[in-house]
């Protein structure tokens, strides 16, 4: 049978052709029946039957044949290209098992082509948000400080009524220097550089606490082990995200952002008190944070509590093996 099987699809069509003709025929041979020079009807008949069952048998074993080809159809048209591989599985031999094989490598490919234009979209997005910060920082911040000095030179020599007139514009220079530099953070979180990953969430929580009215507790535990400045990255752009979508969607009044070790990996923790996700379709922002997980070998799940509210879960790998 697993010769049979082995054999090309092609081969095993004909040697099942053969075989039905060959029984075919042999039971023709063995019967007393005759055909007459003018047929009978009830050789007719006769005759009838036998076809009909011959090309009954041969249409049977054909069909079992090609069921997996049937199979194979069916999965790749339901195939789930997020997650190809759980899907697909043939561990037999000949040329259906040949195509599952293929098809799996196809899919191999199409996911490591898919990795690698996300990572170099993630990259590429980066670098501008890098090149906007430093812009924003160094022409616009740099611009406004200059109105700022000029005009406090400005209001020195002004007299009494400019004077006020003046601070409340240089008022309104300085509020609009610290947006800038708001703007700038966020894109780029320079922070990150100067300080490193703790301080840079720190300073993400108590930004998204003033700005949303949702009472953030951190919990950073201690003796955390350095990550690299791309897993940094992913790091606070998925807290990030996470902080975006409490204010968005939780209704939630209080969110724990924790940074903690499980083995030799890093988990980064954002759960709200809110609404719960209850298997909301994902959308770019959590598609994004898988694929940044992704980036770095990491993990992630986004799940609804058991006590209610959303967690989002990053795992990231911290890439020095512990002995
Ligand atoms: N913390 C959360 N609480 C409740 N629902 C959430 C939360 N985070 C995400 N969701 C739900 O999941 C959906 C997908 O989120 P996301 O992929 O970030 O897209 P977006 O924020 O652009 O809608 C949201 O539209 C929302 O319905
Ligand atoms: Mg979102």
């Amino acid at each position: 049978m697993t010769a049979l099987t082995r054999l090309p699809l092609y081969w095993r069509i004909c040697l099942i052709n053969g075989l039905v003709f060959l029984v075919g025929t042999v039971v023709l041979a063995a019967s007393p029946a005759t055909i007459s020079t003018r047929v009978l009807v009830s050789e007719a008949i006769v005759l009838l039957v036998g076809l009909v069952l011959i090309l009954f048998a041969n249409a049977l074993l054909i069909r079992s044949t090609l069921a997996p080809l049937e199979r194979l159809t069916r999965l790749t048209e339901s195939v789930d290209l997020q997650s190809p591989r759980e899907q697909l599985s043939d561990d037999g031999h000949g040329t259906v098992a040949r195509l599952f094989r293929g098809f799996n490598a196809m899919l191999d490919r199409l996911e490591a082509e898919r990795s690698s234009s996300n990572a170099k979209a993630l990259a590429a997005q980066e670098a501008e948000r890098h090149r906007i910060a430093q812009e924003l920082h160094d022409e616009v911040g740099q611009g406004l400080t200059a109105v700022l000095l000029g005009l406090k030179r400005a209001t020195d020599r002004a007299p009494d009524d400019l004077a006020d007139e003046l601070r409340g514009v240089a008022e309104i220079a300085r509020s609009s220097l610290d947006e800038v530099r708001d703007v700038a953070r966020r894109l780029r979180p320079g922070v990150l550089d100067d300080l490193g990953l703790l301080s840079a969430l720190a300073a993400a929580c108590t930004d998204f606490s003033t700005h949303s009215g949702v009472h953030v507790r951190r919990g950073f535990a201690p003796g955390l082990p350095p990550l690299s400045a791309e897993k940094e990255l992913v790091v606070y752009r998925v807290a990030q995200e996470a902080l975006t979508n409490v204010a968005r969607h939780a209704l939630a009044s209080t969110v724990t952002v924790s940074l903690s070790t499980q083995g030799d990996a890093v988990v980064l923790l954002v759960a709200d008190d809110g609404v719960g996700i209850h298997g909301r379709a994902e959308s770019t922002g959590i598609r994004g944070m898988r694929e940044r997980a992704r980036l770095v070998e990491g993990s992630l799940v986004v799940r609804t509590r058991i006590g209610g509210g959303t967690e989002v879960r990053l795992v990231v790998p911290t890439g020095t093996v512990t002995p």
